[in-house]
């Protein structure tokens, strides 16, 4: 058997409204060329974002029903803790509504002037939360992982020399070290096993806990069973267990990789912070037994996570970005490798070399693929990180499209679908142009921001 198949059937079905080029470009010009303004009836395929839009199973749906609304001691609150430990085995498990309050409750708690955070990368909302108590968001990734070519198998690892020597400086200042797997904002790239347990034992023998933003978990251990040496004959559930175990605590947002659409939580074995972070809980999310969620949706994540480390699943999820990402290779469209576990990242610097950084490639690319195909993409560059602290402007490391795909919604025909439509972007690239902004925040302007075509020059 050669063909790797979604290995689900569909029971519930969403039509996708099939719009023309016409349409898509009076769409566009009423969205002011910002993808985020589009609304998402007017979508074919849409690879904005794995958060939060995964398809729930008939058992979820079914758990859904059995969700128990009581304020303190619910059932679903039980059900959705043994779910997590039977994984993670943390002593405290708190619920909340998504990743980033357990980030805002951990960093009030451990963060402040004065702190510094090391990580491999810290995602952006992550990030936020650190700088927002003043502290410093350190990002120690390896050399490998910002160069989009080179093909290590596990660019998410830190850098443990970096690490020590940052721990051995400035010591007192770290409350806690973290690592982020998969390492999202660096491509959605994976971190060893290896390197978990060199990170853990440099970070203990420095008395720091090590934390692990865990949101794809699932996918890094896919990754660490394929990739790493001794792990193929392990199970996923016996990977993840490991990679855990020499962890202090997680933060988690449900929407990735526990099948959910709302959810997340925060968890440590260290009973003094957990009683502070239950606090903050209380004052911020809600009780301890439902954090910031309906009983349904503690449910509903219990069994994401059963079925999560399904290896049928997580071999399909994998390959179904491999795919994209060999043939877009074989089209010549220059993309990170190797794939992430959640999307495929494509270079459109290098892909549109005429249009310079600051008319944003990025953009470009994002608008055509919308106005050719209906497909909605993310701008990973100048758009959304070229503005600096004091306002000025300049091209960020990268300008990178992001092609994130939702867990179980797509199939093959739409994977098929992409790359058609890449094959025309890439018919007319010499003829995409940039474009320039018109109006934007002061703060994130990627979502909100106003452009519109640069013509003539
Ligand atoms: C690695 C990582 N950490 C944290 C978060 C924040 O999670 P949430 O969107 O649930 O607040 C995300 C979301 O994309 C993420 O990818």
């Amino acid at each position: 058997m050669k063909t790797i198949i979604e290995p689900f059937r569909i029971k519930v079905v969403e039509p996708i409204r099939v719009t023309t080029v016409d349409e898509r470009r009076v769409l566009l010009a009423r969205a002011s060329w910002n993808l985020f303004a589009i609304h998402s009836d007017d979508v074919m395929i849409d690879l904005l974002t794995d958060s939060g839009t995964s398809a729930m199973s008939a058992e979820q749906w079914a758990a859904v029903m059995r969700g128990d609304e009581s304020y303190a001691g619910s059932p679903s609150f039980y059900r959705f803790e043994s779910a997590v430990r039977e994984l993670m085995p943390f002593r405290h498990v708190i619920p909340t509504h998504q990743g980033r309050a357990a980030e805002a409750i951990l960093f009030s708690i451990v963060g402040g002037p004065g702190r510094i955070v090391p990580s491999n990368t810290h995602f952006d909302t992550t990030r936020g939360n650190i700088e927002a108590t003043g502290a410093v968001a350190l990002d120690l990734v390896i050399p490998e992982a910002r160069n989009p070519d080179d093909p290590h198998p596990f660019k998410g690892n830190m850098d443990v020399a970096r690490l020590e020597d940052l721990l051995r400086r400035e010591g007192r200042a770290i409350p806690l070290v973290m690592l982020t797997v998969t390492n999202n904002a660096g491509g959605g790239q994976p971190v060893s096993l290896e390197n978990i347990r060199a990170v853990a034992e440099v970070a203990h023998r420095h008395g720091k806990p090590l934390f692990i933003d865990g949101c794809r978990f699932a996918e890094n251990a896919w990754f660490i069973k394929c990739r790493e040496p001794g792990q193929s004959t392990r199970t996923v559930t016996e990977i993840v267990r490991d990679m855990f175990a020499v962890a202090d605590g997680m933060t988690m947002s449900a929407k990735k990789d526990a099948f959910a659409n709302i959810g997340g939580w925060l968890a440590m074995n260290d009973d003094v912070l957990a009683a502070a972070a239950r606090n903050r809980l209380i004052l911020t999310e809600g009780f301890p037994t439902y954090g910031g969620l309906a009983g349904r949706d503690l449910d509903a994540i219990a069994i994401g996570l059963h079925e999560i480390v399904d290896e049928q699943y997580l071999k399909y999820r994998v390959r179904t970005n491999e795919y994209i990402g060999e043939r877009l290779t074989a089209l010549g469209i220059p993309i990170v490798r190797p794939v992430g576990g959640h999307a495929v990242f494509v270079d459109a610097r290098s892909f549109l070399p005429h249009v310079p950084p600051l008319q944003y490639p990025g953009q470009s690319l994002a608008v055509a693929l919308y106005e050719l195909g209906g497909i909605r993409a993310c701008e990973i560059g100048t758009v959304m990180f070229g503005v600096g602290p004091d306002g000025t402007e300049s091209s960020a490391e990268m300008d990178l499209v992001r092609l994130a795909m939702p867990r179980r919604v797509y199939t093959q025909s739409h994977a098929d679908y992409v790359v058609e439509v890449f094959e025309e972007v890439a018919r007319t690239r010499d003829r995409l142009r940039g474009l320039r902004i018109v109006w934007q925040p002061r703060q994130l302007r990627h979502f909100t921001a106003r452009f519109e075509p640069v013509t003539g020059d």
